[in-house]
């Protein structure tokens, strides 16, 4: 079994080196533009084989696609990482032409894989992949929901002094300030989190979660890479050993939640057909209200991705 990583950036290179310990496919190819890096950084993750003690094989490559040919999955990180101060949706053009080109020659050499998205801003580029693709939306699954549900994990577990093992939760809507945490979703030990943390506290925490990646970017200058490139090597070996666990993702909604044509994070079973179903809750009125909010943003910088191709193409 073979998983392309495409971007050797921080993000890439973190994902191919947890995909190489989880032991969960006989070849990772790690592929950039830039000369020498994907070759540099597989090296590396090679040479510490003996030390992590994993028998993966790494190659790195610069553009040679044909490498890649017959993977089952396929993550894209590629793309501008965002600067302090911006957001996720200045990197609208620049990252929609970079998913654009890397989607088509992956159809090429791989038509049967199963694509995962990382690059920002997330649920449209997952928009962009799909469209490139032209692949069913089982396929085309962004990644954030298991990255935000994370951040809202350690926030809680640090706060009730408890292993992160112990913290059930969900997260939906789009990965941006406008993602929605649900608390009622959100368990301890199976203990409901009400249980322990008063409202405000959990607003509180719930924020922090919202500009999780906001607060990493300031503190790097660049954005984080040990949590998205963790999570997507999650979401790769949930297909690959058909571990059917229910994450949130980012899928095409086609009228779930009452929300139609918008790339939006929900929970989904993944297996190895990729989304195998789309979970659908009842949720309360202002938990809709909230995920409607998240749509209307994403469904914004859609239309800013198809003003653009139109004005300048991609
Ligand atoms: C983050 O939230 C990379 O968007 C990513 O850190």
């Amino acid at each position: 079994m073979k998983v392309t990583v495409v971007g050797a950036g921080n993000v890439g290179a973190t994902c191919a080196y947890a995909l190489a310990h989880r032991e969960i496919c006989e070849e990772v190819v790690l592929l950039d533009v830039k000369e020498g890096l994907a070759e540099g950084k597989a090296l590396d993750i090679s040479q510490n084989a003996p030390i992590g003690i994993y028998d993966t094989r790494l190659l790195g490559v610069s553009q040679d696609y044909e490498k890649t040919e017959g993977s089952q999955v396929v993550v894209i990180t590629s793309g501008r990482p965002r600067k302090p101060g911006m957001n996720r949706d200045d990197l609208i053009h620049t990252n929609a032409r970079i998913v654009k080109t890397v989607v088509e020659r992956i159809r090429e050499g791989s038509p049967e894989a199963i694509l995962i998205i990382v690059s920002n801003p997330l649920d449209v580029m997952t928009y962009q992949a799909h469209l490139s693709s032209g692949w069913d939306r089982t396929r085309v699954i962004g990644m954030a929901g298991v990255l935000d549900a994370a951040r809202y994990k350690a926030f809680l577990a640090a706060e009730l002094n408890v292993s992160p093992k112990e913290i059930q939760t969900l997260l939906l809507g789009g990965h941006g300030d406008t993602m929605v945490p649900l608390p009622r979703y959100t368990t301890v030990g199976g203990i409901p989190i009400h249980e322990f943390l008063e409202a405000d506290r959990l607003d509180a925490i719930a924020q922090r979660t919202k500009v999780g990646g906001g607060e990493l970017t300031k503190l790097l200058g660049t954005s984080a890479w040990y949590a998205p490139g963790g999570a997507a090597a999650q979401m790769v070996e949930a297909i690959l050993r058909n571990q059917r666990r229910i994450f949130a993702a980012c899928v095409r909604l086609e009228g779930e939640y009452g929300i139609d044509n918008c790339y939006l994070g929900v929970p989904v079973i993944l297996g190895r057909q990729g989304v195998q179903k789309i979970i659908s809750l009842q949720l309360q009125p202002e938990e809709q209200e909230l995920l409607e909010i998240s749509a209307e943003h994403v469904k914004d910088v859609m239309k800013a991705r198809d003003r653009t191709e139109k004005e300048q193409g991609l």
